[in-house]
């Protein structure tokens, strides 16, 4: 596995650091608030469970599947739901949680859907952002770390699946999925 690695790109430390961070503002900014973090399985994860016990302020916790990718690295453009939220969110200030924000497809998708269903807002958590490659206007609300244009795995980040066990960030070799 880690012989596909092309570099280390974050270290464990430094997305700790960074999660601590993002969980303390969330916590400011949201103490008056009815929090509900939603997780767009699969790759956000290792996120999600590091961020909830970031953050100091009562909060409920849901989860959705999306699919935009199949097995290549770039987004289809077509996203599917493979599993909605279990409650009705009238009400909630739901706060997205996500891995990475590419083109930004999914995620523009994901808040058209949320909007129609009356929650009391709706924000951007996430935890990667690759500017360079965003298609719709789409801008977080919180955001850890920057990515180069490259293809990433690792803390939850697949490729076909696979790696999503490293605890780092690494780039993956092109040779893997240029073959
Ligand atoms: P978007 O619709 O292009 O913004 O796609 C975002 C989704 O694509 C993320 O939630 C990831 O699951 C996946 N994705 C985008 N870039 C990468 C990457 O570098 N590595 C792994 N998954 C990625
Ligand atoms: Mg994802």
């Amino acid at each position: 596995m880690l012989n596909d690695i092309d570099y280390v790109l974050y270290s464990e430390e430094k997305i700790a650091e960074i999660v601590k961070k993002i969980g303390a503002e969330i916590s400011e900014d949201y103490k008056d608030k009815n929090l509900l973090l939603v997780s767009v399985l699969k790759g956000s994860v290792a996120f999600m469970t590091d961020l909830m016990r970031a953050i100091t302020i009562p909060c409920e916790i849901d989860f959705m599947a999306v699919s935009s990718y199949g097995s290549g690295t770039k987004s289809s453009g077509t996203v599917r739901i493979l599993k909605d939220l279990d409650r009705d969110i009238t009400g909630y200030d739901l706060l997205i949680v996500e891995d990475i924000l590419d083109s930004g497809k999914t995620l523009s998708f994901l808040i058209d859907v949320l909007y129609t269903k009356n929650p009391a807002s709706i924000r951007i958590c996430t935890l990667f952002d690759k500017p360079e490659r965003r298609q719709v206007d789409i801008f977080p609300d919180y955001k850890g770390l920057l990515v180069p244009d490259e293809f990433i795995v690792g803390y939850g980040l697949d490729y076909n699946e696979k790696y999503r066990n490293l605890p780092f960030i690494g780039v993956l070799k092109r040779e893997v999925y240029e073959k």
